[in-house]
């Protein structure tokens, strides 16, 4: 069983869930930043999970473009799909509004996985938007694990409850 997760992350909230799910993952698991464009093999793969963080109500634009690139070969794969980002209320249209139609037809997997408020390098724009959150957020970091072991069993690739013969 081979797993691929490429992921945005703009302040490292999604690298650290990325980081968790990998933990938690039977098999071999290969880890690609969106970012760095990295050529790889998609068809070699059997399950793709894809994941960023919003901002503004957007993906990364480096995860949009790597699916916009591979969607073919995406398709091909058994599809997971995550989010990291302030709420879960309006995760259905995040999703909606940010991925392929076809995309979202074939998925196996949706997940709401939290969110951090705790990054690093913001800049001032963020910081106000960030001080507009903090009047109203209980936490500054909340990670939901059980909605990633849930993401998994979905997959059938969650290492506490993985079997060989499927
Ligand atoms: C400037 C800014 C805009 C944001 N916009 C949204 C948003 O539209 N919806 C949402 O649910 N969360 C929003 N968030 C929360 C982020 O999605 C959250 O902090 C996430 O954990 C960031 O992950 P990252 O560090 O991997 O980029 C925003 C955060 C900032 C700082």
């Amino acid at each position: 069983m081979r797993t691929l997760i490429v992921y945005g992350s703009k302040h490292g909230a999604t690298k650290k869930v990325v980081d968790m799910l990998k933990e938690k993952i039977a098999g071999e698991v290969s880890v690609m930043n969106a970012k760095e464009k990295i050529k790889c093999d998609i068809k070699s793969f059997d399950v793709v999970i894809i994941g960023s963080s919003i901002y503004i109500g957007k993906i990364g634009k480096e995860v949009k473009r790597f699916i916009r690139s591979n969607l073919e070969e995406i398709l091909s794969r058994k599809i997971g799909l995550f989010l990291v980002s302030g709420g879960n209320e309006e995760i259905e249209s995040y999703y909606k509004k940010n991925f392929p139609e076809e995309l979202l037809k074939k998925v196996e997997a949706k997940g709401y996985f939290g969110f951090s408020y705790n990054g690093e390098g913001y800049n001032a724009m963020e910081r106000m938007v960030l001080k507009e959150i903090a009047k109203k957020a209980m936490v500054k970091e909340k990670f939901e694990k059980k909605n990633m072991d849930d993401f998994l069993n979905s997959l059938q690739i969650n290492k506490e409850t993985y079997n060989e013969e499927g």
